[in-house]
């Protein structure tokens, strides 16, 4: 099990969820300590509040992951839908990952990981969600270059996910479609090796490097 004897706390907006996660933990199988937090991306001023409060209550915070994100797939394309993606995937995960990189400075050392998507590569039909992760891997970056300027120490790392079996994988055309134990799995290892970036399952390197190479003509075909 990943989380084996570590503190961890979790965060999301479903509280019996996350109270009966903590449960699974800290089982005697487990042994893992566990602090939970509610709170709503899109609220800047809880999430700053919240998350400041459990970072407090853990006393000693080594790695930040950012997994929370949405995406809508409906085809009409509505404003209200491309403003709730830009609330979690853009304004949540700045706060976050900025209060983050925050308190490792404090701390001298630290590792931020953020869950982007190979969506990041180029734009797509579901234009604020590939729009949004464009975002998150541009913010990392920029994060890794900033804690190489005084903050050795500091790891940022921004792993890309493929398509993984879980309620955001939804639509037709599928491929390559990752079970969350397996993506789980490859996220565990990239986080211990501290990859810079990585892609969810492996192979989707391949079409990360596919879609930067493809001409936009043949791009919109394939999209
Ligand atoms: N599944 C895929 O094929 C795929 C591919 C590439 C990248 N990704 C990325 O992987 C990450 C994890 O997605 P997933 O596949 O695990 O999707 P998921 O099962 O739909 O989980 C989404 C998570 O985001 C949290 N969340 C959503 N809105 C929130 C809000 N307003 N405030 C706080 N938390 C919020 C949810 O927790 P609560 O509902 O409890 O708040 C939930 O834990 C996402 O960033 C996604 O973009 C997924």
């Amino acid at each position: 099990m990943f989380l084996d004897g570590y503190v961890v706390g979790i965060t999301g907006r479903r509280l019996p969820l996350l109270e009966s996660l903590a449960q699974e933990l800290c089982t005697s199988e487990v042994n893992s300590t566990c602090f939970t937090a509610q709170f709503d991306l899109t609220n800047v001023i809880e999430t700053k509040r919240e998350f400041s409060a459990l970072l407090e209550r853990m006393k000693r915070v080594d790695i930040v992951i950012i997994s929370s994100g949405v995406g809508s797939t409906d085809t009409a394309h509505l404003l209200d839908d491309e403003l709730a993606t830009i609330a979690v995937n853009v304004a949540g995960f700045t706060t976050i990952s900025n209060l983050a990189y925050h308190y490792f400075c404090q701390q001298g050392v630290g590792h931020l990981v953020g869950i982007s998507s190979v969506a990041a590569i180029r734009g797509g039909p579901f234009a604020s969600y590939n729009a949004s992760k464009a975002y998150m891997s541009s913010y990392l970056e920029g994060l890794s270059c900033r804690a190489s300027l005084g903050n050795p120490n500091i790891v940022i790392s921004d792993i890309r996910p493929g398509f993984v079996d879980t309620a955001m994988a939804k639509g037709e055309g599928l491929f390559w479609v990752a079970s969350a134990d397996t993506a789980a799995q490859q996220i565990y290892s990239s986080i211990l090796a501290k990859h810079r970036v990585a892609y969810v399952t492996r192979r989707w390197r391949l079409v990360a490097i596919l879609l930067r190479l493809l001409p936009t003509i043949l791009y919109k075909k394939l999209t």
